[in-house]
């Protein structure tokens, strides 16, 4: 057992307890087959499974394109106000037992409304379910609309259009989807269009595509956190830059497990980003079709990496710091971090 800790246990009951701030969900990738089931019912819709038990069985992904045409299946429940708000509630709840006390969530309006549901029935059922975890459970939240990478600019500007009077809500816009093929260049001048409007700017990057896309990220869209990130370790000049900047890395344990970005657990890069200076965090991204919310990926993580409790707590304390929470809100946290240190 690593320094800090007695056992297993003692670690596994440090981690349930550490306060977290979760930066890489994706809402639509937190529907379980339970909710999915309900949804199709409530909803009058035909799914091409026949019980959880083979939704659960059809998850088994060899590359994220393979994930990617299940998540865009498994989204086709969602309709109404009402299902937006169950999603997004369930998933507030889960976090609320990991001890997540804020989080950054990741919606994909594109998913939604290619299939005539409007924008305003999505982020009003996400947003009502956000201010009432607020309420209920202290947790806060900032909201980041994704443009689907696979779809060309002109579509990622019409949802940029279609967001407008949303901005009040919505933090930041981000990247997500097929990488390959589809770099961060495709994507500049909406970005930029982005960016004007005081959003902050989030891309997947590096996931399974080429450390280039690091750069692109960086330099065309003028990113404040990469998501992923993790084929940035092909590039020293890359990770040099990536510490010195104190870029935050939205890394996602379970998903790279899931998605074959790894091939075993124990061969995960977290610790080498933390050796490395780069300012890691531990996310769930799509925990219902990965096998864990973020307790379960800190978890999976300090087993296989043999994690110390001050890796730990570097790894929380950089969840706050890289969040979009202003200096006060930050400073609290991780105050409360150390205490419980
Ligand atoms: N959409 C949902 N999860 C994703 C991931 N891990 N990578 C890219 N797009 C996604
Ligand atoms: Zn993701």
């Amino acid at each position: 057992m690593h320094d800090g800790f007695t056992s297993a246990q003692d670690r596994a009951a440090f981690i349930a307890g550490l306060p977290k701030a979760e930066l890489h969900l994706h809402i639509e990738g937190s529907l379980e087959p339970e909710l999915m089931f309900e949804l199709a019912q409530r909803n009058g819709i035909a799914i091409p499974f026949a019980s959880v038990d083979e939704v659960r069985a059809a998850y088994a992904f060899s590359n994220l394109q393979d994930f990617l045409d299940i998540y865009y299946q498994g989204m086709a429940v969602l309709l109404t106000e009402r299902d937006f708000y169950d999603l997004t509630a369930a998933y507030l709840s889960r976090a609320h037992a990991d001890h997540v006390r804020h989080v950054e969530i990741f919606f994909d309006p594109q998913g939604h409304t290619e299939r005539g549901v409007a924008f305003e029935t999505v982020i009003t059922g996400i947003t009502r379910a956000l201010d009432d975890a607020q309420a209920q459970h202290g947790i806060s939240s900032k909201l980041i609309l994704c443009f689907l990478r696979h779809l060309s600019e002109a579509e990622a500007e019409a949802t940029l259009d279609e967001a407008l009077p949303w901005l009040g809500r919505i933090d930041g816009v981000g990247l997500d989807s097929s990488e390959v093929g589809h770099p961060p260049s495709k994507f500049a001048r909406v970005f930029a269009r982005a960016k004007g409007l005081g959003l902050k700017i989030v891309a997947h990057a590096g996931e399974e595509g080429p450390p280039e896309y690091v750069h692109e990220a960086l330099d065309l869209l003028k990113v404040d956190r990469i998501d992923h990130g993790n084929r940035s370790l092909e590039d020293p000049a890359l990770v040099a830059r990536l510490a010195a900047e104190g870029m935050t890395l939205t890394v996602c344990p379970l998903s790279n497990l899931k998605l074959c970005v790894v091939d075993d657990i124990a061969a995960h890069p977290l610790k080498t980003m933390l050796d490395a200076g780069l300012a890691a965090t531990v996310n769930s991204d799509d925990p219902s079709y990965f096998g864990g919310y973020v307790g379960a990926n800190y978890q999976a993580v300090a087993d296989a990496l043999d994690l110390s409790k001050a890796d730990l707590v570097t790894l929380a304390r950089n969840s706050f710091a890289g969040s979009f929470l202003g200096a006060e809100e930050k400073a609290k946290h991780l105050a409360a971090i150390d205490a419980y240190a």
